[in-house]
């Protein structure tokens, strides 16, 4: 009997799997693909070549992935419930919401899309805390074949205004408020800041979630519960092409400007659902639980689409690890028998270093899978996991991938083949990386470290940058022929295992979340009295990196803390709090070359406190201002 490989169950299944899906990759992903509803059938699997790039999966295709997400399902098993959501407070009832129901919400909720003149291709941006209405107005979206772009409610009325006017949206989905933890914050009030700034959006729909009473722009916004009142709850789905987008996510690299991600519906619901199913081996009925924000890449992948297209039952959380206690997490995971739970080191981390009272006031029986995502795992963080969440009896998979790979590319599977601490392991069936020396040859041994390059496309792999394909080129295939690079140095065990280093470029991940340093460096320069800055990562015992700043001000500084003040605000205002410095050191001068480029190596360095390392300092413009900037070393 043939095997289409659709789900891995042993380590020779792995090993037949991949051979396979090398040997002949559009067989291998046609048989994937074989397993959803498609309005037309595809006519070629697979076109594609890395110089332009052009790459497009199940060609001729036509369907529409929330049928694939739920219509299907509701035939099959319309009573089973599709989202736990689990309030900020426990104190409020978690609510229950069936396959049957969710697709009655989405259609609903599409509706009222439609009946603004929302259609095809227009872009509408989501700007949500972690409710319900969040994964109902983005499945809503790709219903009627509008593209989302989810923005992290974290992020700053300007950075939301920049991703508003980059995608041109015709419309903005928010509520009036959000409870996160101990507090109340605002979003709808961000939102109107923020249109001041735009002039393409003609609707903003509300949903209610505190309860405020918050401005509402006649002809402009209006309550979402009132304009379901008047639509029917039954919307037929769009026919879309596999290669038409299904959302733009707004990622940093290592300019100034964040960039939008752009992935297609065929590609990207083939993938998310493979590697949803294989890497955490879900069974029918268990309970998942995706800790990430339906704002960044991991809550569109596994949260909105993965598990919905597996027929998975999951917790959706509104709030914070450590409210009203850091045992809350734990206490979710009894509460709704978590079977499978994947979240970021970080959480790990942080919530490590509060203490294992309050993880053994829970029992944690349900568990059965554990994740990681994000970040690379320090060997302590993964062995207090292991032992004290997963009690040695559940495999930890440590899942590698990017916003611009839709879905994990390299972990192991959990339980099927071996994992190892701080590794990602093994490549997905379908993946083919390669670690490439600086001069782009191909380094072929085991034991060695280099670039991380893919040099065959998956189907989730990103299409384009929104309104810039020459941005995508130059970022992911120009640096070696051939080859989409990843921005990750790895080294590869003697095993063949896959351990991720680090970003090799200028983007610093804090908190499994990605910035460019050209980014926080034009928001500090934009604070009152900076002349220049310059911005590196360091290693931070929570946040895997933090932010160390060097910034030359106009002045002598009078108030080193009130100085640090504005500069902090001003980050504050153009990005998000997310992105603050951690450490501000105010110096005279930054290490140039002479042709005045600044020397961030031994900014890196001095910020690591790695102060014997710091190389030749010779060729700069003006070697004393290193010494300068040792001794003032925070
Ligand atoms: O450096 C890698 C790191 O996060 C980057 C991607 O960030 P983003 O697009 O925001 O997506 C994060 C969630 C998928 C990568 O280039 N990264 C992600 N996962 C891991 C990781 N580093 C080490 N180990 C991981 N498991």
């Amino acid at each position: 009997m043939s095997n289409d490989f659709s789900r891995v169950r042993t380590a020779e299944d792995y090993t037949a799997a991949r051979a396979a899906s090398i040997e002949d990759p559009e067989a291998f992903w046609a048989a994937q693909a074989e397993r959803f509803t498609w309005r037309r059938r595809w006519d070629r699997v697979l076109e594609w070549e890395f110089e332009t790039p052009s790459v497009k999966w199940f060609i001729g295709g036509r369907l529409n992935i929330t049928e694939n997400c739920l219509d299907r399902h509701v035939e099959a098993h319309g009573d089973r419930t599709a989202l736990i959501w689990e309030p900020n407070d426990p104190k409020e009832q978690a609510r229950r919401i069936t396959y049957s129901e969710l697709h009655e919400r989405v259609c609903r909720y599409a509706n009222v899309l439609k009946a603004k003149g929302i259609g095809k291709g227009d872009r509408v941006v989501v700007y949500m805390p972690m409710i319900p209405d969040l994964v109902v107005g983005v499945l809503a979206c790709a219903r009627i074949g509008a593209i989302h772009s989810v923005v992290f409610c974290g992020f700053s009325a300007r950075s939301l205004a920049d991703r508003i006017n980059d995608a041109g949206a015709k419309a903005v989905l928010c509520s009036d408020g959000m409870f996160r933890g101990p507090k109340e914050m605002p979003v709808k009030s961000v939102v109107d800041e923020a249109l001041e700034q735009c002039t393409t959006v003609e609707h903003v729909l509300v949903s209610r979630r505190v309860g405020w009473d918050v401005s509402m722009q006649p002809g402009r916004d209006t309550w979402l519960a009132d304009e379901l009142e008047h639509v029917d709850a039954t919307c037929p789905a769009e026919e879309m092409d596999s290669e038409d987008p299904l959302f733009i996510l707004y990622t940093s690299g290592s300019t100034g400007k964040p960039k939008g991600v752009v992935h297609t519906i065929g590609g990207y619901m083939v993938y998310t659902d493979y590697s949803f199913r294989n890497v955490f081996q879900y069974e029918e009925g268990q309970v998942f639980w995706c800790t990430a924000d339906v704002g960044w890449i991991t809550g569109h992948s596994y949260i909105t689409y993965g598990p919905l297209l597996a027929g998975a039952t999951q917790v959706m959380f509104e709030g914070v690890p450590t409210f009203p206690d850091p045992g809350r997490f734990w206490q979710v995971v009894d509460k709704h028998r978590v079977n499978v739970f994947y979240t970021a080191p970080t959480a790990i981390r942080s919530l490590m270093a509060c203490g294992l009272d309050h993880v053994l006031s829970y029992d944690l029986h349900s568990l059965k899978v554990l994740g990681t995502v994000g970040e690379p795992i320090n060997e302590e963080a993964w062995h207090w996991y292991k032992t004290h969440i997963g009690k040695d009896r559940c495999p930890v998979v440590d899942t590698w991938w990017q916003t611009e790979t839709g879905g994990i590319l390299i972990s192991s599977l959990a339980g099927v083949t071996d994992e190892k601490p701080g590794h990602a392991a093994h490549p997905l069936p379908g993946v083919q990386p390669v670690l490439l020396n600086a001069e782009g040859g191909e380094i072929t041994g085991n034991g060695e470290e280099g670039l991380l390059c893919m040099k065959f496309p998956w189907p989730s792999i990103l299409r384009t940058t929104w309104g810039d394909h020459e941005r995508c080129r130059q970022t992911y295939f120009s640096a070696f022929k051939g080859m989409y690079f990843t921005g990750d140095g790895a080294k590869r065990d003697l095993d063949g295992r896959y351990r991720i280093i680090g970003r090799v470029d200028d983007v610093i991940n804090v908190s499994g979340h990605r910035f460019g340093t050209a980014e926080i460096e034009s928001a500090i320069n934009q604070a009152k009295g900076v002349v220049e800055s310059a911005v590196v990562g360091y290693p931070h015992d929570i946040k895997g990196q933090g932010i160390y700043a060097y910034v030359i001000t106009e002045a002598p500084v009078g108030d080193p803390e009130d100085m640090r003040g504005h500069i902090v605000e001003a980050v504050r205002q153009a990005i998000g709090p997310i992105a603050k410095p951690d450490k501000i050191q105010f110096v005279s001068g930054l290490p140039k070359t002479r042709s005045g480029k600044i020397m961030r190596r031994i900014l890196r360095k001095v910020a690591e406190g790695e102060l014997d390392k710091l190389g030749d300092t010779s060729t700069l413009l003006d070697p004393k201002v290193v010494d300068e900037i040792q001794e003032g070393r925070l």
